[in-house]
Order: C-alpha cells, then structure tokens, then sequence
C-alpha cells in the first residue's frame, strides 16, 4: 500500500479538518488503493504548535516554527499549505522551489495575478500543484456539469447566484475564526473570494469554464462598523458586499451577488437559465463532503439542506420539475464505479494525482479554475474602482499582487523570494 508523507504548514483551524480528511483517507486505505500520513507540521506560533503536537501525538522533533527548516528534510512527499490568502502564493512557491509538490488551501490567492504566478511557478519548476474547491467534488456538481455539457439544458444564456448573510462575518460576528479574515493586507478580499471561491468555482466547474470577456461590478464596506468588535489593529477593511455582471464569449451572462453582512435576510439563491431547460443548485456543499466529517457525521452546507439540483423544463411541450437526489445518485455512481471516489474529496483527488493515478486530463484542473474565478472578482473589484465595465484584457494587465513578501514573525522576519 503506498503511503504519501505529507508536511503541514499553518496550524491553525483548517488544518485540523485537513488532519480529519487524513485520518478518514486512512480509513477507506483499502477502498482508496492508497494512503497518506502526517509526519511533520510547521507553524510559527510556539504556543499553537505544542498545542498541535500534544493534540495528535507528534514528536517535538517534527515540529517547526520556522517551515523552511521543515523543508529541508528529504523524507517528506508532499506539503499541504494552510496559511492564510495572502501567504499561499509566497510560502506556495517556497514550497515549490524547495522541490516539492503542493497542494493549498483555498482561496488559491486572493487576486488573479499571485494565482497566475503560482500556476506559471509549478510549470517552470516541473511541480503538481492542487487547490482546495470542496465544492466541485460532489456529485451535485458532477450531475450538473454532465447534464449541461450533454445539452439537456441547451445554450446557456444567464446565471443568478446570490448568497447573503444578515450577519456573517469570520473574525468580527463569528469570533471563532481568525481576524485575519477581515484585514486587506492578509485576507485580500471579503465574501466574494472567501464564499465565492466555493459558489463561483462551481458555477464556472459545470458550465465548463467559458471564456471571461468583461466584468462590471460594485464592492464595499457597507454597513456601520462597532469598534468595539473589531479586534484586529490593522482594521476591518475587507468588503463586506459586493456584485457584478460578468459577459462570457459563448453567451452566457452571470450576475454574481455575494454579503457577509447586510440588512436583509440571509439567503442563497443559485440557477442556471438555458433555451432548453434551467437548473437550480440548493446546499452547495464548502466544507468538503464525506471525508472532511468526522467518521458517521455529515458535512455542512451554505444556507444547510443536502446538496441538490432541480432541473426546469419541458416534456412534449408540458412544464416539468424535476428533483435530482444527488447523494443517493452519488452512492450509486461510486458503486457502478468506484474510481468516483476519487472525485468527492479535495485531498483525495491531490494524493491520487500526485501518485499518477489522475493526470492532468483526468483530475479537476483546480488551479486553473479558481485563476478564472478569480478573474471575475478582480473585474468586479477593478470595475468598481474604474466606475465602468472592464474587459478581460485589462483585468489581467491590472491586477495587482497582494503576496505578502515580509512577514514578521516571533522569531524574525521571512523573506519571501517571489522570484522562480
Ligand atoms: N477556518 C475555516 O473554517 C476555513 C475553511 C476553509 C478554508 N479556510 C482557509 O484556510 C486558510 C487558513 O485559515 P484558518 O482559519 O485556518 O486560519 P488560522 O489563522 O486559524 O490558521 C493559519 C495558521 O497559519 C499560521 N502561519 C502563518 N504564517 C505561517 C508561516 N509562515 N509558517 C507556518 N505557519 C504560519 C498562523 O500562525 C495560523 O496559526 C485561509 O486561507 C482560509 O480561507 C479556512
């Protein structure tokens, strides 16, 4: 049985659901055909770090403060990245052209242009590199790509996806999550890459990612702040609203809204309008399905609700709804056959292509959808700037990286050599 070595950079929340997805890996070993261990973890806060070691048993000796001492050694296969939005491309790269291959956490970047220069760094150096879309890896998904690219729903002409929350945001109402979630210099955006790297990924993953022509759009903080709950020194300064209308080169249009606080109500609203038929997608799923739960439990979903699809259209000229159980479809297609498994989970599908088992044809090309998603929000962010539509070609010539290149840390500052 082949077993990958994995180290881990970032010790924060979202490693302990990579360590779960890990330990459910080494469960269903048997079914997977391979497995994966943590060996090594480095993060820069002392505290957090024996905190880490004590909770999953490690030895001190593969535990690092400084994760470039981690890099040096030569029994490691592969390094997962859990830092935050505006670290994955520098300590990505370093990761990269330390040899290794990489798999990152999700949003790839905050900005089209640091996820270009982390596809552009594992090209030159030769390495794999995988992003974290839990959305794209579940049945629902799946269905709804296969049914759009046989036709069922004809030439696609509009997209609504809307998710709001009255009072959702990561650091500031939900103090569970790291305030990094809320300052520019860290976080880069607000809900639109935080969300919208679930919701806006999958929309372009079943639509078979059509070319991006122009983006028009709105952001902003709009809602009065209290300072009393904004814990952070550098500010709340991420948007806390932001929509857009994106044109695409097959025809097809999107209107993207997306609010981690307002005053309405919370709701989210996804579908798809073809000339033949229309698909609504309910219960998105952004935590990662079966295997980020622990053993027996399920995985949440935006808004709750299962992950669903209900399809609009007609049958010999009559009006027909149908519902599509995905789980139940999904259960069913693992059974017929059994290499789906290696589509319903993000660190699964990273492993078997790290292994050859997925390819670059076979595997989701994570890296390059989230670059096109993220080409949308720059346009939405530039166009709001601008006051005016913004076409592809100045999207790309005007994004802006945000990679951290200094980081102060408890013992000194990393450098970051963005250079490749
Ligand atoms: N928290 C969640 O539920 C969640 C869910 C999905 C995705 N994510 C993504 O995961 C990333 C991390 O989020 P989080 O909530 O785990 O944040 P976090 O702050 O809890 O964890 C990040 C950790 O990285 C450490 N770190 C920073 N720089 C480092 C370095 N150079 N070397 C080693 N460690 C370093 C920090 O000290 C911190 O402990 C974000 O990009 C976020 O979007 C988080």
């Amino acid at each position: 049985m082949k077993e990958i070595r994995v180290g881990i950079i970032g010790g924060g929340m979202i490693s302990h659901r990579h360590m779960t997805i890990y330990s459910n890996i080494q469960r269903h070993a048997e079914q997977l055909g391979f497995t994966a261990k943590v060996v090594a973890v480095a993060e820069i806060d002392a505290a957090k770090l024996e905190a880490w070691r004590q909770r999953y048993g490690f030895d001190a000796k593969d535990c690092y403060t400084d994760f470039r001492e981690m890099l040096k050694r030569d029994d490691l296969d592969t390094i997962d990245v859990c830092v935050h939005n505006n670290l994955h491309a520098p300590v990505s790269i370093a990761v990269m052209k330390a040899g290794f291959d990489c798999y990152c956490e999700k949003p790839i970047s905050s900005n089209w242009h640091d996820a270009n220069m982390m596809t552009e760094a594992a090209k030159k150096l030769g390495r794999k590199f995988h992003v974290q879309i839990s959305s794209i890896m579940t049945p629902q998904s799946r269905v709804a790509r296969d049914m759009i690219a046989r036709g069922d729903l004809g030439d696609l002409y509009y997209v609504n996806l809307h998710f709001f929350s009255q009072r959702r945001r990561p650091g500031y109402d939900l103090p569970q999550f790291t305030t990094d979630f809320y300052t520019k210099k860290v976080a880069g955006h607000g809900p639109l890459i935080d969300l919208g790297i679930y919701l806006i990924s999958q929309i372009l993953f079943v639509t078979g990612v059509p070319e991006l022509k122009s983006v028009s759009g709105f952001a902003t903080r709009g809602l009065e702040y209290d300072d009393r709950l904004i814990k952070d020194p550098n500010g709340f300064t991420v948007e806390d609203f932001g929509t857009g209308f994106a044109k695409y080169a097959n025809g097809m249009t999107f209107n993207v809204l997306g609010a981690s606080a307002g005053n309405y109500r919370d709701y989210g609203l996804t579908y798809i309008l073809g000339s033949k038929g229309g698909l609504e997608i309910t219960g998105t799923d952004t935590t990662g399905g079966k295997f980020a739960a622990a053993a027996n439990a399920n995985a949440a979903t935006l808004f709750g609700g299962a992950p669903e699809l209900t399809f609009f259209g007609d049958q010999g000229g009559r009006n027909v709804t149908v519902e599509l159980n995905c789980a139940e479809n999904g259960n069913l297609e693992e059974l017929a056959d059994p290499s789906k498994l290696l589509y319903n989970d993000n660190q699964v599908m990273w492993l078997a292509y790290k292994l050859g088992i997925l390819n670059d044809e076979t595997r989701y090309n994570t890296p390059e959808i989230a670059k096109n998603m993220l080409l949308l929000t720059d346009g939405l962010f530039l166009s709001s700037e601008l006051g005016r539509e913004v076409t592809v070609d100045e999207i790309k010539a005007m994004s802006k990286s945000m990679a951290i290149t200094d980081q102060e840390t408890p013992f000194g500052t990393i450098h970051y050599d963005l250079d490749f």
